[in-house]
């Protein structure tokens, strides 16, 4: 059956050798992209529930499991990029292994990861600048900086007019800023998000530094709060606190790891992408784990997890202690970070395109590389203007879930697609190899899996709708236009 047709490694190997990106991308330079798509909204945001309502001072736990799932992902991401260093990502390496509609299906649920994910972020980053603004006193009026669904809830709960009209100016001015530094050039982009990196991780040394000072170790004790049973308005029946509760907060704070995998999409650009790629996707991946542990500890232990501010918990606990200017960097940081976050998912998003159209499952357009500057800009505009469109004008906010239901899904089949090519191609070149490849695939796919099952209903009834138009599309165009179609009739002729 043609749509179970497998792109051989050799085709991947030769496709490389003829990519025109420019390859500027040092080990260290790839490990900043990771961290850069890693460390963003995340640890600034869903702390404050997770800890609040579900982990309490087992948050740090949560962090460790939702590390360690993320971990065996990232093991098997490595040996995939160390075999096949292309564009793609999980999209190429389904195309290696499983087959051409399996990897059509991939890529499609990928733009949920990486387009859906940069929309939810920029949206988010309005959030941010607007409260950055307001440390200034400057304003901007509710209609300018949000979409009308939202702008109308928050008037109607002011007690103001409702609007007629409203866009997110800030969410779609910061959109065509990073779309515009992407068509440049991946040095600049590259440079833009070393940039954020330090700043980034400057302020989270901040508060872990400066927190452990203010640590009532007190605050830790009970370190798992007892479980707590709560009856929902639907009279359903959910719990907090307790094991469970731990593990409801690494599903939330799952969030804050997504983007090392972005690594991957990175490898047409890396100058030694069989070994750097590999090695930049765990690095980005365990430093990150490690700072996320010990913010989550001093968090917990600076202020007692029923009283951790839900929305802002980091910047709101140093202004509990008094140290009301780190308010202003905590916030800044958490600005710039995103941008950082929006950058590598665009990025990622057209590198994906790329290796998608490269094989003819995607029109010319997704490939055509601007003559100067070698980037992919014709993609990245339109992603752009997606981005952009989507984040000023819908409530973007409830769909983030679709973010991370793609990005769980990539995870599963990257990992059960290393063991079939080490099964079905053990002797293949592998600069690294995933340890104990089996049982960490194995530990991944069930990882993965278990945190889907957590997932809303009415996320899922989105996916599966987004799933069957994807494979409309497939039918439609890209079966036919595929390269290897191509072959089979030229074999066939
Ligand atoms: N990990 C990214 C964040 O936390 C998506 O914003």
């Amino acid at each position: 059956m043609s749509v179970w047709r497998i792109k051989p490694v050799s085709a991947f190997e030769a496709d490389m050798k003829k990519s025109d990106l420019k390859r500027v991308l040092t080990k260290w330079g790839l490990t900043s992209l990771g961290i850069g798509a890693i460390i963003g909204g995340g640890i600034f945001t869903l702390t404050g529930i997770a800890a609040h309502d579900y982990a309490g001072p087992a948050l740090a736990l949560s962090f460790v499991i939702a590390g360690i799932g993320c971990l065996f992902a990232s093991l098997c991401y490595a040996e995939f990029a160390s075999v096949l260093p292309v564009e793609g990502s999980a999209y190429a390496y389904a195309y290696g292994t499983v087959g051409e509609l399996f990897a059509w299906f991939i890529g499609w649920n990928l733009i949920l990861e990486y387009m859906m994910g940069a929309t939810t972020v920029a949206v988010a980053w309005s959030g941010y600048f607007v409260k950055l603004l307001h440390l200034f006193h400057i304003d901007i009026p509710i209609y300018l900086c949000n979409d009308l669904a939202t702008a109308t809830d928050k008037c109607l709960a002011a007690g103001l007019a409702a609007p007629s009209f409203a866009f997110n100016l800030p969410a779609f001015l910061i959109t065509w800023v990073v779309t515009a530094i992407l068509v440049k050039g991946i040095k600049e982009a590259a440079s833009t998000n070393n940039a954020i990196v330090i700043i980034k991780i400057a302020v989270v040394l901040f508060v872990i530094i400066v927190g452990a000072f203010y640590i009532n170790t007190d605050n830790w004790s009970p370190f798992i709060p007892e479980k707590v049973s709560v009856i929902g308005e639907d009279g359903k029946e959910t719990f907090k606190f307790g094991f469970g509760g731990v593990l409801t907060a690494a599903t939330i704070v799952f969030f804050a790891y997504i983007g090392f995998d972005a690594v991957s999409t990175q490898a047409g650009e890396a100058i030694n992408p069989k070994k750097d790629v590999p090695f930049a996707i765990v690095a980005s991946l365990v430093i990150c784990t490690v700072l996320y542990i010990l913010v989550s500890l001093v968090l917990t232990g600076m202020v007692k997890y029923d009283q951790l501010d839900k929305a802002a918990p980091v910047a709101s606990a140093f202004s509990g202690i008094g140290i009301n200017w780190a308010v202003f960097i905590i916030t800044l940081a958490a600005t710039a970070g995103l941008t950082s976050v929006m950058l590598v998912m665009m990025l990622g998003q057209t590198r994906i395109f790329l290796g998608m159209a490269k094989d003819g499952l995607l029109p010319k357009f997704f490939r055509t590389l601007h003559a100067d500057f070698k980037t992919p800009h014709k993609s990245t505009i339109l992603v752009g203007l997606i981005i952009s469109l989507v984040a000023a004008l819908t409530p973007i906010d409830k769909v983030s879930e679709m973010c991370s239901m793609g990005t769980l899904l990539a995870f599963a089949m990257v990992c059960v697609a290393v063991m079939i090519l080490r099964y079905k191609k053990p002797e293949l070149e592998r600069p690294y190899k995933t340890p104990a490849v089996y049982l960490v695939g194995t530990l991944g796919v069930a990882f993965n899996i278990f945190l889907m099952c957590f997932v809303r209903k009415e996320t899922w009834i989105a996916f599966v709708i987004w799933g069957v138009i994807g494979i409309i599309v497939y039918f439609i165009y890209s079966k036919r236009n595929s390269n290897l179609n191509k072959l089979d009739h030229e074999e066939t002729l």
